[in-house]
Formats: structure tokens, sequence, C-alpha cells
């Protein structure tokens, strides 16, 4: 139902001249709920449910305690969520790669969401960790992960990163380009240490995502040419402190169909094949990207199908090129992190406005909230898709499409695009919105001087803050002029 207006442009309370059953605002994915109280399935976090008044309750945390605790914005990390992800993509990895008479590695990818608690989590998991800067290095080293499951990336890794990664003992670095043979090679001289090293390929698949999430298209800064990588491997073993132990591909992120997967994989190993002519080349590894849902709308794959599509195609490669399936390593982020996080908010103005629309003036009502870009810059960013609840109760009211807005000084500062709540959200209500513990507190920043959220973890009735928010103390503090 969407509220039609006759001459206002921007009303304070909506005039209803008669009701269509959709919203012509709406894009065309998102449905008008029968109930704009109702959870998602697979959206949420698995622990998150309305209790008996109609709160919502993530790990037995009810929204006001948090909010009351820990104040709003916060991050809510629903801590068994992740930590049965974790478990379950190792399942699924090691089932499928087993089955092809071979194992596999699974990294956690830190940039998605990365503390000492969660390095903790993933590797009681048996989850190994890629870091790709020298304070993500800093927070594994910190979380106490033996260095030797730690992976390196990056296209531009400055040197003091790589002298810390090879001193700290580092399982391997991801060789990016040629210039970072000679760099690599020289820390470990340095250090008296043999380093093993991957290299990273731009395979040339192209990944259905976003183009700022695709990385392996030609035209991008990530990796070597399939064409160029026998000479670097060449170059590789030709020193000697270094170890080559295979390729690295990453196609991209929040992908939701295995052929990319599959074409990656396929293309990889007839690489892999060919270095395999002059040299041992033990592992391969095939990065992450696995796709979640953040609205209804998102159907991805399990991940036990993603494990099994690619342990299909390698078999099936292997075979015909006669060689034997390597160790398989993966790295997904997003799909252990990202549904375990909902950011709650807090309601300040309600404001509903008038669009002229080929089917008259609809209502979009504007709900801000005391976040937005500066804890959730994905929607502004990558026109992402999110959804959202009132946390706090449940409603009655009807539906209303809606536009969840942050605080800051600008139009783009959107956190949920589209999204029907219930007409009478308004000023105080807590508003959550699922799936953000992926790219959300990673991607923070400072905007418009607001101090960064905290990070709480929930688990079994507890709450513990994981990262403490910022203050304006903290923020004033780094004020050279002060
Ligand atoms: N491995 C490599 C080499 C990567 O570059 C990435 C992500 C991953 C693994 C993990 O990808 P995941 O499984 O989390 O999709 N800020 C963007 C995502 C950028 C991902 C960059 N690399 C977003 O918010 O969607």
């Amino acid at each position: 139902m969407f509220c039609l207006v006759s001459e206002h442009r921007l009303v304070s309370e909506p005039v209803y001249a008669g009701s269509v059953p959709e919203n012509p605002l709406a894009p065309d994915w998102l449905r008008e709920p029968g109930d704009a109280n109702a959870l998602a399935d697979g959206v949420w976090s698995q622990n998150a449910l309305r209790d008996a008044s109609g709160e919502l309750v993530i790990a037995g945390v009810p929204a006001s305690r948090l909010a009351a605790e820990f104040g709003t914005p916060v991050y809510v990390l629903d801590e068994d969520d992740a930590r049965g992800r974790a478990r379950a993509t190792k399942a699924a990895f090691d089932a499928a790669m087993q089955g092809i008479g071979t194992s596999a590695k699974v990294y956690y990818a830190g940039k998605a969401f990365l503390s000492t608690e969660v390095v903790r989590w993933v590797a009681e998991a048996g989850l190994g960790i890629d870091v790709a800067s020298e304070g993500e290095l800093a927070v594994a080293l910190a979380g106490g992960i033996e260095p030797s499951r730690i992976g390196v990336h990056g296209n531009n890794k400055s040197e003091r990163q790589i002298v810390r990664a090879v001193e700290a003992g580092v399982g391997a670095i991801v060789i990016d380009s040629a210039i970072e043979v000679e760099r690599v090679a020289a820390a470990a001289a340095k250090a008296g240490k043999r380093q093993r090293v991957r290299l990273r390929i731009n395979s040339g698949v192209h990944a259905s995502t976003h183009e700022y999430l695709a990385t392996a298209h030609e035209d991008q800064k990530f990796g070597v040419t399939v064409a160029d990588a026998p000479r670097i491997v060449q170059a590789i073993r030709g020193l000697p402190g270094l170890e080559f132990i295979g390729l690295h591909s990453h196609i991209g992120s929040q992908i939701f169909e295995v052929h990319g997967f599959e074409e990656a994989a396929r293309r990889l190993l007839a690489l892999h094949a060919e270095l395999l002519r002059d040299g041992p080349v033990p592992e391969l590894n095939l990065g992450g990207g696995f796709g979640i849902a953040y609205t209804s709308a998102d159907d991805p794959m399990p991940v036990e199908r993603i494990a099994a599509g690619m342990a299909a195609a390698l078999a099936a490669a292997a075979a015909e090129l006669g060689i034997e399936v390597p160790v398989i390593a993966v790295e997904p982020g997003r799909s252990i992190i990202g549904r375990a996080g909902t950011t709650l908010y807090t309601v300040g103005t309600v404001k509903p406005v008038a669009v002229d629309t080929a089917q008259g003036v609809a209502v979009r009502k504007y709900v801000s909230v005391d976040g937005g870009m500066s804890d959730n810059i994905r929607t502004s960013l990558y026109h992402a898709a999110y959804s959202a609840r009132i946390a706090s109760r449940v409603s009655e009211d009807r539906p209303a499409l809606a536009r969840v807005a942050g605080m800051h000084c600008e139009s783009g500062d959107i956190v949920v695009r589209d999204e029907y709540l219930p007409m009478d959200v308004g000023p105080g209500d807590l508003l959550a919105v699922p799936a953000t513990g992926a790219y959300g507190w990673a991607m923070a920043s400072n905007y418009n001087w607001v101090p960064r959220p905290p990070v709480v973890a929930v688990r079994d009735g507890q709450a513990r803050l994981i990262v403490r928010g910022e203050t304006i103390d903290d923020l004033l503090a780094r004020d050279a002029g002060i």
C-alpha cells in the first residue's frame, strides 16, 4: 500500500487518497511484506529472534539492553553464528577435497572484520587468516594464531610489512607483481629464513558482481597475467630464500554463482600443470568471494555446494591434464562474518517525502538514524541493498516504503535504500540492520568527526565489548593543534 497525495511535495503527515498494491518508488525486487516486523529467513544472524514482547533479541540479549549498555550505533556480532559458519566452511571444504583425494586449507579473510577475539574464533574453528596490511598482520599476531597459519596479501605491500611478515614467520606471502619477488627475497635473506610464497594470477574470469568488487578481469591492479607467470615463477625458484608453493586467484566478492570459481579453477590448474614440469607446486589458492543474503531477494549458495562445485571442476580438470589435484586453499571473509553482524541504531527524525512518479505522487518515508555512511559505506559505495526492522518493538501499523538515512551532511548518506517499515516508525525506536558483519566496521570512517561505534559480541545472553567505540576525546587526541 502506498500513499497518494495530491499537490504537496513535502507532507508532514501522509494523506491517503487511495492505495495500490505496491509503492511505485519501490525497486522491482522489493515486495511489500505482509508483516513489516518479520525477520527474513537467511538474512539475520542465526540467534536473532523476537521475544514474547516483540523486541529483537540476539543470542539472548535484547536490543534495548545492548543500546542501554553500549549506546547506539553499535555493531553486534552473534558469536555462535560466526563460529558456526567458520566451522561449516572448514568442514565443507575438508569433505569436498577429501572426496577428490586431496585436502583443504581455509583462511578467514581478515579484511572483512578483524579483532583479536575474531582471530581466536576462527583459529579455534581450524582456519588460518589472510591479512592485507601491516595492521591486520599485527591484529592476527596479537590474537595468538600461529604465524604459520597466516597468509599475507596486497598489491603494494610496504617493505616494512614484508619484513615484519617474514620475521614473524608467516605461512605464505602472496606475491602480486614481479617487483615483489626481489622485495620478499631481500627480507628473507635479511632474516636468514626461507619464505613460502604464492603468486597471484589475474585469471581473466569475470565475476558477476559490482565492478569494484570484481577483481579478476584484465583491466585492474591485482596479480600477474597467465602469460607472465612462468617467467616470474622461474625467478622465484631461482632464489634460495623463497619457496614457491603455488598459484593464487581471487575472482571477486559477493558472488552467487559457482560457475566463476569453477572457471578460475580450470584456468589456474592448467597453468599449475605447466609449472609442475619444472618443480613442485603443492597448493592452489582459489580465494574468497562467496556471496551472502543482505535482503530476502538474495539467494546465496550453501558453502557445501560451492565446495562441491569447485572440487568437481578441479577433479575433472586434473584428470584431463593428467596431474594430481593439489592442496586447495580458499579464503572467504564475508560468508563467515557477514551474517553474524547486526547494526543497532536509534531513529532520530522521520520525514515523509512526496515524489512524482508516472503513477502519481508517491511517498517515501525518510527514517534518519544516529549513524550512517561512517559506519556503513557499502550502500553509498556499491549501491548495496540492505534490509531493516524496528528492533525495540513490533508494530501492527501498515508497511510504508522507507529509506534509512544517516546523520551525515550529504544526500548520498543512505544506510538502507529501500525497505518497508511499519508506518509508525518514529523517534526513539531502535532500528536493526542485519548482515553488517563484513566490511561495515572494517570500512568505517570518522567522516564529520563521528566516532566509530563499538563492536559487541553476544552469546548465551551475555554481551561483551570486543572493540571499544571511539569517543570525542579520542578524536580530539589526534588533532595535533590542541
Ligand atoms: N581474498 C582476497 C585476495 C581478497 O581480495 C578478498 C576480498 C577476499 C579474499 C575475501 O573476499 P570475501 O569472501 O569477503 O568476499 N569492500 C567490499 C569487498 C571487497 C573485497 C576485497 N577483497 C564490500 O564491502 O563488499
